[in-house]
């Protein structure tokens, strides 16, 4: 299943705000709503951010007309910025942000007809990209997965998530593929339940294992089911491997280590933000306190009283085991290691 798509001059998406009782997917040729369907979580997941953004700048220049290509590339400026000020965590949105405007600026001497070309073929190749990127962390990572395995995972880092097979369920159903046997404890993932709904609803079509459980049942989980190892994605990874990742992540990764559970994080190299030194720099995006005090129309919290919702947490990296990039499996320090698998992806010092 392809979560996102471009499709003849529309983006076409499954809206996950409806999963999993409803497939229902959206094709939309402004960048307007595209950026209100990204807001409201109906296009999410690292990975999947980062192709909707490019697909964003598509949108809000291919009815440019002028021959003007400075004025293309200040049209691109405004959807970029519109699609920037949606979410502000996941590194991956403003790396293809700024692929896009890179891209555009090495070519303002091109017509603007070619460089709207240029454009929507970089766009693809981000797309493109990432569902290698996918594969590729699937194929290291199971390589981590003993045969039988029982995971457990938090949030949704699958084809939803993604342009591919996904981060961490991509490592989940590679295994289960080469044979293992695998059965997964999926955390519901507070407020919004994208373990619940999203990643359950992925492993149930895979036909694994699965077996929903609450946020807070995860200590006991670990305590009395033999949890072979944790997996989880990523939104932003600082230099110094500290992880922002869906709320509840780092809560996971305290208790995985009180167990000696390997903990995991997956994800491609695209969500590495080296210009952050560690995860105290990392931006918190904070959810509409709606979300809990009334989540799927129901009013759980009294009138009046606050909510205080961050939508992720950073969890620093001595509680995490390994980072597996599309590049192979990264080990602590990993201060040394980040920088020198990003300095053979760009093939120059960083
Ligand atoms: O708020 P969301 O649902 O976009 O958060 C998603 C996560 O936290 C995922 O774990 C992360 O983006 C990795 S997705 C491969």
């Amino acid at each position: 299943m392809k979560s996102i798509e471009w499709i003849g001059g529309k983006v076409r998406f499954i809206d996950q705000t409806k999963l999993p009782t409803d497939e229902i997917f959206v094709e939309t040729d402004d960048v307007a709503i595209l950026a209100d369907a990204i807001r409201a979580l109906k296009v999410r997941g690292a990975p999947a951010l980062g192709i909707a953004a490019a697909y964003g700048v598509i949108l809000g220049t291919q009815h440019f007309h002028s021959e003007n290509s400075q004025e293309l590339y200040e049209a691109l400026q405004q959807s970029a910025s519109l699609i920037a000020q949606t979410r502000p965590t996941a590194k991956n949105l403003f790396w293809a942000l700024e692929r896009m405007r890179s891209v555009c600026r090495l070519n303002l001497h091109e017509s603007v007809e070619r460089i709207k070309q240029i454009l929507l073929d970089e766009a693809l190749r981000i797309h493109a990209e990432d569902a290698q990127m996918c594969a590729a962390i699937g194929k290291h990572g199971a390589a981590l997965v003993p045969d039988p395995a029982t995971i457990l995972t938090h949030c949704n880092t699958g084809a939803l998530a993604t342009g591919g097979e996904g981060t961490a369920q991509s490592i989940i159903t590679t295994a289960f593929e080469q044979g293992k046997s695998i059965s997964v404890y999926a955390d519901e993932t507070r407020p919004l339940l994208q373990g619940a709904r999203l990643t359950a609803w992925e492993l149930q079509k895979h036909g694994i294992q699965v077996t929903v459980i609450t946020d807070n049942a995860a200590a006991m989980v670990m305590a009395t089911k033999k949890i072979d190892l944790v997996v989880v994605g990523a939104d932003r990874i600082a230099a110094n491997g500290d992880t922002a990742n869906k709320v509840g992540t780092y809560n996971v990764a305290i208790i995985a280590k009180e167990h000696g559970i390997p903990f995991y994080v997956a994800a491609p190299t695209s969500t590495f933000d080296i210009a952050i030194a560690s995860g105290a720099l990392i931006p918190i995006e904070e959810r509409d306190p709606k979300e809990v005090s009334e989540g799927f129309g129901k009013r759980t919290v009294p009138e009046g009283v606050q909510v205080y919702s961050p939508a992720f947490d950073v969890t620093p990296h001595s509680y995490i085991t390994a980072i597996v990039t599309e590049r192979g499996i990264l080990r602590p320090p990993f201060a040394d290691s980040i920088r020198a698998v990003l300095q053979e992806s760009s093939g120059h010092t960083v």
